[in-house]
């Protein structure tokens, strides 16, 4: 008889415990939701703000006819043509960029029957700074590229390759700034030496750390042909539809390739004596192997890219020294290149959508 009012004390305090404990649980299933909840809504914002940049960088093909090549802004105006190099943003600390962007699409339609205007690439690209500079909103890019494109009279193929590299460039999360550089006068072409050039000019605005060499007329049909640098030095253009999409040969480094800092100082850059078409991309090739170094490239269908067709250029004929000066390159490396490069700027054009700079850089 006197066990049962301590049986009940005891079920009592049982009770007590395993309320106590419910409440503890709902406590803490209240707390991890109230994280989840504002975890679910940082994520929606971010997707949204990359649909954003994917919206505006939708193409839009202009079916009228073609404009005249005047890039927007008097070269000269409205753009200070400042040597002094860029400090970065100290207010904004961002995270990282992600190693491979969210943004890309994946393979490309690109054909070059349709115009396209300055005004309209520039319209769709209001995002870029002077000097066709960019660098993405949401996040620290991984590298700053510089992209160098040697040039003398081709503006209709330089606007193909704005109005479509630079949405790419942007899908691919790049803190990026195209430098065209122009070969002033009439001599005979110069393509390595303009590459030096380059390097060299687009270092004096920013601090780059990979620089991308291309083509004026080359166009990749795969986003995920990411324009930066790798651990070996890249070849991009592996499969041009000029060379029925594949290698016209192992070591072709022609068209479009990408260098660290480190990697083209290693081989102090490029050859300046190459005058006319060739050879100083197999030059450029010599170079990297004679430093042990190996090419890396994407995978043919990643690597495959659209030449614009075109008539050989006149004073760029080809080089008849070429052959030679190949069979010479590691003798002859180390006193030309970066370290003997002599040029003068004849002109800084800070446009919209690039940065041109008129070159003279004399001649055989
Ligand atoms: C030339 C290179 C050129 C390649 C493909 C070679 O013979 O030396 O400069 O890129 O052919 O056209």
């Amino acid at each position: 008889m006197s066990t049962e009012p301590a049986n009940f004390s005891l079920l009592h305090r049982t009770c007590k415990l395993v309320v106590l404990l419910c409440l503890l649980h709902i406590s803490i299933t209240v707390v991890f939701y109230v994280r989840s909840l504002d975890i679910r809504l940082a994520f929606v914002q971010n997707q949204q703000s990359h649909v954003n940049v994917t919206e505006r960088n939708q193409f839009t093909f202009r079916t009228g006819p073609a404009e005249a090549v005047t890039p927007k802004g008097e070269p000269g105006k409205g753009h200070p043509q400042s040597g002094v190099q860029e400090a970065e943003d100290p207010v904004k600390k961002l995270d990282k960029c992600p190693e491979t962007s969210p943004l890309l699409v994946g393979p490309l339609r690109v054909e070059f029957t349709t115009s396209v205007s300055l005004e309209e690439i520039t319209k769709s690209n209001a995002n870029l700074r002077p000097g066709g500079r960019f660098k993405p909103k949401d996040c620290e890019a991984l590298q700053k590229v510089a992209i160098i494109i040697p040039f003398r009279k081709r503006d209709e193929h330089l606007k193909y390759w704005l109005y479509y590299l630079h949405p790419i460039l942007q899908r691919q999360q790049l803190d990026y700034g195209v430098y065209v550089i122009n070969q002033d006068g009439d001599e005979i072409f110069n393509r390595a030496k303009l590459l030096n050039v380059g390097y060299k000019e687009a270092l004096k605005e920013y601090d780059y750390n990979c620089f991308v060499f291309s083509d004026v007329d080359l166009i990749p049909m795969d986003d995920r042909n990411i324009y930066k640098c790798f651990s070996q030095p890249r070849h991009l253009s592996v499969s041009m539809d000029k060379f029925g999409f594949r290698l016209p040969y192992n070591q072709y480094f022609g068209g479009v390739s990408s260098m660290s800092k480190e990697q083209y100082l290693k081989i102090n850059g490029f050859p300046n004596n190459y005058w006319g078409w060739g050879g100083e991309d197999d030059d450029i090739y010599n170079r990297l192997a004679s430093k042990g170094m190996s090419i890396s490239r994407p995978n043919g269908e990643v690597g495959k890219c659209r030449m614009i067709r075109h008539e050989r250029d006149k004073q760029n004929e080809a080089n008849p020294q070429r052959f030679n000066r190949i069979a010479h390159t590691r003798e002859t490396m180390h006193k030309d290149g970066i370290n003997s490069l002599s040029y003068k700027v004849v002109k800084l054009d800070k446009f919209d959508l690039f940065t041109k700079i008129t070159v003279d850089v004399g001649k055989p």
